[in-house]
């Protein structure tokens, strides 16, 4: 390890596990500090919704999902649609996908698998998920490194070296500090650290259970850890969306089974998703026989691209050959479970209509 280790790695856990006992945030998905652990089926579904996402966007998902389907056979005996649709806003829209796969693999294995390597074959189960639901489920020993887990060992043992690089190197510091006993309450403690005193501005030292083991507190500039390589800019993309229409619907259509927001429900559009030519587009939809108004444009980010969409709506033009698609409510637009991209576009399509 290329970092200066903390003064005891072995009293670490128990000094965090003591803070946790006393500070341990409560969540919809947890059990209290020392208690049995929850169920596995919330466990999983909780840290499938928080990869890459706030605990207060999952939050509400959690309780609804888990009021709808509260266990693993009601999930995989769901549509698909439900569950995509169910998902709308929460993003990452492969997570939905593969939700509803693992949970019929598990429903057909009649439960989850009780380890760590087993939990990893599951579909959309990568090596933070295995270890999170190993170790909060079923109480096994699992290193559980997720980016709170980072900015806390990357302090904790000074590694000056910049992610994502570093990640072997606090793989195996935060695998030096993991215990034996009670390995979940570990991992959620070093989660609540993580989220709320050694936060990536101004960590909260003065109130740190592991401060005088932390060796970028004792060089006295924790906060500039841990660096990080200069991201590459997201290349700018641009798309149109098409508001088409009749009486009080409006034209939604079901994306195809691969790529971007897959199998969502959505506007139609001009394929932005497939193409890389950004904005050397014509301005309005080519083949079709119609006047568009341009409406405006919406921006989104995704995780890799940024986009421009811009909002056309059809003024007059011949609706009858459409396929592939529903006629909407509009006054039940806000239950077509549309991804937040095409909900904005729904909202400036509305209000530039109104
Ligand atoms: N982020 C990811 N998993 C978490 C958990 N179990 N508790 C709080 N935050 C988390």
């Amino acid at each position: 390890m290329t970092a200066s280790a903390p003064v005891d790695p072995d009293t670490i856990a128990a000094r965090l596990l003591d803070w946790y006992d006393a500070h341990a945030r409560e969540l919809p998905w947890r059990s209290a500090p020392g208690a049995p652990p929850p169920d596995p089926y919330r466990v999983w579904l909780s840290e499938v919704m928080l990869q890459q996402t706030t605990v207060a966007a999952v939050k509400p998902y959690f309780t609804q999902f888990t009021a709808r389907w509260p266990d693993v056979t009601a999930l995989a005996a769901a549509k698909d649609d439900d569950v995509m649709a169910a998902w709308a806003g929460l993003g990452y829209y492969s997570r939905a996908r593969n939700l509803v796969k693992c949970a019929r693999e598990v429903a057909a294995l009649g439960g989850f698998p009780a380890n760590e390597a087993e939990l990893r074959k599951l579909p959309g189960l990568g090596a933070y998920t295995a270890a999170a639901v190993a170790a909060i489920a079923f109480g096994q020993r699992a290193v559980v490194v997720d980016a709170n887990v980072e900015r806390v060992v990357s302090r904790l043992f000074a590694i000056e070296k910049p992610l994502p690089g570093s990640r072997p190197t606090i793989r195996a510091a935060a695998d030096a500090i993991t215990p034996h006993t009670r390995p979940g309450d570990f991992a959620q403690a070093m989660m609540d650290l993580g989220s709320g005193i050694c936060t990536s501005r101004n960590p909260g030292c003065t109130f740190c259970p592991l401060a005088t083991d932390c060796a970028a507190y004792r060089r006295g500039d924790p906060g500039r850890l841990p660096i990080k390589a200069p991201k590459t800019a997201r290349p700018a993309r641009v798309g149109r969306a098409f508001w088409i229409c009749r009486g009080d619907a409006v034209w939604l259509v079901q994306r195809g089974g691969k790529g971007m927001l897959a199998g969502m429900r959505a506007l139609p559009d001009d394929n932005w998703t497939a193409r890389q030519d950004g904005d050397a587009q014509p301005p309005v939809p080519g083949d079709w026989q119609c006047d568009w108004q341009h409406l405006g444009a919406v921006q989104h980010v995704f995780s890799h691209a940024s986009l421009t969409l811009h909002v056309f709506a059809m003024i007059e033009g011949p609706v009858d050959g459409l396929d592939g698609g529903v006629w909407w409510p509009l006054d039940e637009i806000h239950k077509a479970g549309l991804p937040t991209l095409f909900a904005k576009a729904v909202r400036l399509a509305l209000a530039q209509t109104d």
